[in-house]
């Protein structure tokens, strides 16, 4: 039987494919977003709080049910939420019948995905139970706003991620049955720290170090809908990796839009590559990664920074787009094909080799053909260990909605394929030529099939591989790659 098994080069707005694996049947026992695994669960005394906490908690047996779409920033905004909810008194549940408080944590990068969260809210409807409080957060609820009460009625608790700091405030609201409770500030210089982060993963912790985006790529709502960039201070970033350190986590994932924007607001001043050395230093931590990095902001420093430290995972997230150069323009993405491709050359004369990976829009409006041809030679060019790629979503707000020259979704859809086949051919070689290598692989999933495991390279790859040792998960093992998919490779633990 063919199970499915994300591919887990991760973006951050939303992932794009679920393909096949290629050595089936492997079930990761990581919880995902939806169906949490609540036996996974990890409290983090973390920074201390900085919104006074209300003088009123939730009322007894207070339960509640989050469920986020989206990236990798909004699980983790969900692993704080969560963990706000929790220092009040309120028990998570996993089914949203069982819950006095039901919230949607949002994500609106494409119109599907905004689509996807008002059907769940009329699927809900009909199950409201009396008394129970329905909530959106996350983008949609910072894009359509007040809005939402109108189209959802029964909706009590509108917030978008720049509000986040005062939940405990809009929870006291809720809780004091209040009907229409809005946090839909965008103007702000705060980030959002929590005393207690609920955690999902036991292993690797996310750790958001900037927030929002000042970048306007014209096809964006994230400006919008996360508002400015809000770096956190260096010191308290630091901190908490030293407490994950010391809860036993021994990965850690910087998130940010554009994590490599990174602009210490503290008076150590320190730079986004000094960082990141300073993360890897932390006793404990044998793993960093950071997503998703902006290209005009990608420098040799960052390079030299992962050369000097094999801590810092060889793994690089650098979103390019298009191919195009007049495409790149009108998407307002601030560099041209050469100017990315500088980047490129830069990581690959980096000491040790750097996986790759990227994103790319097709279908932007006035995309012709030509353009088109030159994304695909672009990939040939960089030869990518991976690839997100989407059709471009008409998005409320951003310049591009009123464009001309609209691609029809066919079309779109026919690019999309062409991309896509490209690319799977680009990673079965690249796959192919690993097989025979040796991998440090974190274990992270067991599958159903006995002495089988899953976990991921250093370079981000999923690997599936036989052991004849017990409780793997967790642990850092050595693995030889004995086999090569588009999506995956297997091999054998060896010691
Ligand atoms: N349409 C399609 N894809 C988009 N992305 C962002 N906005 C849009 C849009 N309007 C993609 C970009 C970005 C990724 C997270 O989502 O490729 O890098
Ligand atoms: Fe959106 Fe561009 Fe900011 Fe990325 S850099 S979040 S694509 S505006």
């Amino acid at each position: 039987m063919g199970g499915t098994f994300d591919i887990s080069l991760d973006s951050l707005a939303g992932r794009s494919v679920t393909l096949e694996d290629v050595s089936s049947e492997c079930t990761s026992e990581l919880p995902q977003t939806q169906g949490k695994d609540l036996r996974a669960v990890r409290l983090l005394p973390g920074p201390e709080p900085q919104t006074a906490p209300c003088a009123t908690g939730a009322r007894d047996g207070a339960t509640f049910f989050l469920e986020t779409f989206g990236c990798q920033m909004n699980d983790h905004d969900s692993e704080k939420v969560a963990g706000v909810l929790l220092s009040r008194g309120y028990k998570q549940v996993e089914s949203p019948d069982a819950a006095s408080l039901v919230l949607y944590n949002t994500c609106s990068i494409r119109e599907k995905a905004a689509q996807k969260v008002f059907s769940r809210l009329g699927e809900y409807r009909t199950k409201q139970a009396a008394g129970q409080v329905i909530g959106v957060l996350g983008c949609v609820a910072q894009q359509e706003g007040k809005e939402i009460f109108e189209r959802a009625p029964w909706v009590s608790l509108v917030c978008g991620s720049a509000s986040y700091r005062k939940l405990p405030e809009l929870l006291a609201q809720v809780e004091a049955g209040n009907q229409r409770v809005t946090g839909l500030n965008t103007d702000t210089d705060e980030t959002f720290e929590t005393p207690v982060t609920r955690r999902d993963n036991p292993w690797r912790a996310y750790l958001t170090i900037i927030e929002g985006c000042d970048k306007a790529c014209a096809y964006c709502v994230v400006p919008f809908t996360r508002g400015p960039e809000r770096s956190r201070a260096s010191d308290s970033i630091l901190k908490e990796v030293r407490e994950l350190a010391e809860l036993g986590y021994s990965e850690v994932q910087l998130l940010g839009q554009t994590v490599n924007s990174y602009a210490d607001p503290s008076s150590r001043r320190m730079r986004f590559s000094e960082l990141l050395l300073a993360v890897a230093d932390v006793p404990g931590m044998r793993r960093v990664r950071f997503t998703t990095s902006h290209p005009r902001d990608f420098g040799a420093d960052i390079v030299a920074a992962l050369e000097a430290q094999p801590k810092l995972c060889n793994h690089v997230h650098l979103p390019v787009q298009s191919g195009s150069t007049r495409v790149l323009r009108e998407m307002v993405r601030t560099y041209t094909r050469d100017e990315y491709l500088e980047k490129i050359a830069m990581l690959r004369r980096a000491k040790r080799p750097i996986a790759i990976t990227t994103d790319v829009i097709v279908g932007f409006p006035g995309e012709t053909e030509a353009d088109f041809a030159e994304t695909l030679t672009l990939l040939e060019e960089v030869q990518y260990d991976s690839l997100f790629s989407f059709k471009y979503s008409p998005r409320p707000n951003t310049p591009s909605l009123s464009m001309p020259d609209a691609i029809p979704e066919a079309e779109k859809s026919r690019r999309l394929t062409v991309l896509q086949e490209t690319q799977r051919e680009i990673q079965s070689k690249r796959n192919a030529s690993l097989v025979n290598t040796r991998f440090e692989v974190l274990v992270s999933g067991k599958s159903r099939r006995e002495n089988q495991w899953s976990g991921h390279t250093s370079c981000h790859r999923v690997i599936n591989f036989t052991s004849q040792e017990q409780n793997l998960l967790g642990t850092y093992v050595q693995v030889l790659a004995t086999g090569a998919g588009p999506n995956s490779l297997v091999g054998e633990q060896v010691t």
